[in-house]
């Protein structure tokens, strides 16, 4: 029995392939980083110690991974057996070690610990699967009774080795005793002049150390990531997965192939998302919530019963019980509405709280204001929250009365069960249930003639 497990990631590699001055795994599916997708699923396992090995794009790939890891450098790229020696040193002897490639974001912890389980104290495992296309990727090799004996580069391939469509994912498990000794024999002769880490199967089949191949049954999950087309391919799956996930929880969607979550979302139930949403961050949706086509919601709390016509875009708000939304309305951080609230076309809200029953209908913008309950905010209010140097606050009362077309100069307070005509400039705080205007009166011309094309003054 071994004392611990401890997880190496490898992560320095450039991906040329990707044709990009961001590191490979600094790229996202879902919105967090493929390095971020790989940790998580090792961290399930409850691993003594994760090592990650990087060097291209130096600490940039650190400092965008906080966490509790071993960061080991590998200054030069000699290929993934030479990566697995940087962090060895940093592994206990008595560790089994499960090494993990960076570039295959989707793996499942479930995966790796069916290899785990089926590779033997004194074995090492390959986690290997069955594709339809394995360009690129490294070749199984079994003799004639089906025991794996080695993995072959694509590079390195024969004609005949090609064909095999079982191929290495990557994902390589063995005591730290068995690596350290392996790997010191590991020669660069090869097509890309690199220590292959893949070598180390040939030597272990060569001391006759017994090699497990797990075949994943899901050979999408172990989809390697080299370029910006297998990015694409994998998001899709990602999506797939998740959103199948959700629907089994309960969520309605209305297409799940157009629906797109890149963060984490907890739905209550009979909640509905029609197509093209986008999520973002941390979204909670409580029950009977109906999200329109072509919302974004990102880090935002929408409660029970509210409904989000078509493109409503809501970041860092809280939106209270039975909203009604949208269509085209914008909600930017720190909004908190309460229940019942009305906002509705081209209003956009900023670090503002509306108050209960609060309704602004229509081409609006309502920024860093105070407004308390059953207000009506007419069309085309507008809070002049800057003065070209700071920002300050409109507060409104409860049963305030906006007309349309009115300016509210901040700071200013407008109290409770106050009128404001349509297009008055408030300048001044306004005590309560005063009736305010600064319309200049209507004057009436009789006979005046609009001017008319062709008569010129001189
Ligand atoms: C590697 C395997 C291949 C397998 C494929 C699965 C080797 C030699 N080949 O090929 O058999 O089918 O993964 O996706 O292992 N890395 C370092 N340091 C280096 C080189 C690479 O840390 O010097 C890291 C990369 O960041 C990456 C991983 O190792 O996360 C694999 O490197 P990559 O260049 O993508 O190898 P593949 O050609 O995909
Ligand atoms: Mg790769």
């Amino acid at each position: 029995m071994f004392e611990s497990l401890e997880i190496i990631i490898l992560a320095a590699g450039k991906g040329s392939r990707m044709h990009s001055h961001l590191p490979k795994v600094l790229h996202r599916i879902g919105g967090k980083t493929l390095i971020q997708h790989v940790i998580q699923e090792a961290e399930s396992l409850n691993p003594k110690q994760i090592h990650i090995v990087y060097g291209f794009g130096g600490d940039s790939v650190r400092e965008a991974t906080p966490g509790p890891y071993n960061w080991v450098r590998q200054e030069d790229l000699l290929g993934t057996g030479h990566a697995v020696m940087q962090a060895l040193p940093f592994c206990s002897r008595d560790s089994k070690i499960l090494i993990l490639v960076s570039d295959i974001p989707l793996i499942r912890s479930e995966t790796l610990k069916n290899l785990l389980n089926q590779t033997t104290d004194d074995g090492v495992g390959v986690l290997t699967a069955v594709v339809e296309n394995p360009e690129g990727l490294g070749r199984i090799i079994r003799n004639e009774e089906g025991q794996i004996t080695g993995i072959v580069e694509e590079k390195d391939t024969t004609f005949e080795e090609k064909l095999i469509r079982e191929v290495n994912t990557g994902v390589i498990v063995a005591s730290c005793q068995d690596l350290e000794r392996l790997l010191k024999k590991v020669q660069n002769h090869n097509a890309q002049k690199e220590y292959y880490l893949t070598d180390v199967i040939g030597l272990a089949a060569n001391e006759g150390i017994v090699i497990e191949g797990y075949c994943s049954q899901d050979s999408l999950e172990c989809g390697g990531i080299n370029n910006k087309i297998q990015l694409a391919l994998a998001e899709r799956y990602y999506q797939k997965r998740l959103i199948d996930g959700y629907m089994r929880d309960g969520l309605i969607v209305a297409d799940p192939a157009r629906v797109d979550v890149r963060g984490n979302l907890i739905f209550g139930e009979n909640t509905f998302l029609d197509i093209n949403v986008v999520v973002e961050g941390n979204v909670f949706l409580g029950n009977d919530v109906v999200v329109g086509a072509g919302c974004v919601l990102k880090d935002c709390t929408i409660k029970d019963g509210s409904v989000l016509s078509p493109y409503t875009v809501i970041e860092g708000s809280v939106i209270g019980e039975n909203a009604t939304l949208g269509p085209f309305a914008r909600f930017r951080p720190g909004c908190e509405l309460m229940e019942n609230v009305h906002v509705g076309n081209f209003v956009e809200v900023k670090k503002s709280k509306l108050g209960k029953g609060t309704k602004s209908g229509h081409l609006s913008y309502l920024g860093d204001s105070d407004i308390g309950d059953n207000v009506n905010i007419g069309a085309g209010t507008i809070t002049c929250n800057y003065d070209g140097a700071n920002k300050w606050k409109t507060k409104i009362g409860n049963d305030v009365f906006v007309g349309s077309d009115t300016q509210l100069v901040a700071p200013v307070t407008v109290g409770d069960g106050v009128t404001i005509g349509a297009g008055t400039t408030v300048t001044k705080n306004i005590p309560e249930k005063q009736l305010v205007i600064t319309r200049a009166p209507l004057k009436m011309i009789s006979g005046w003639k609009r001017p008319e094309k062709g008569n010129k003054k001189n």
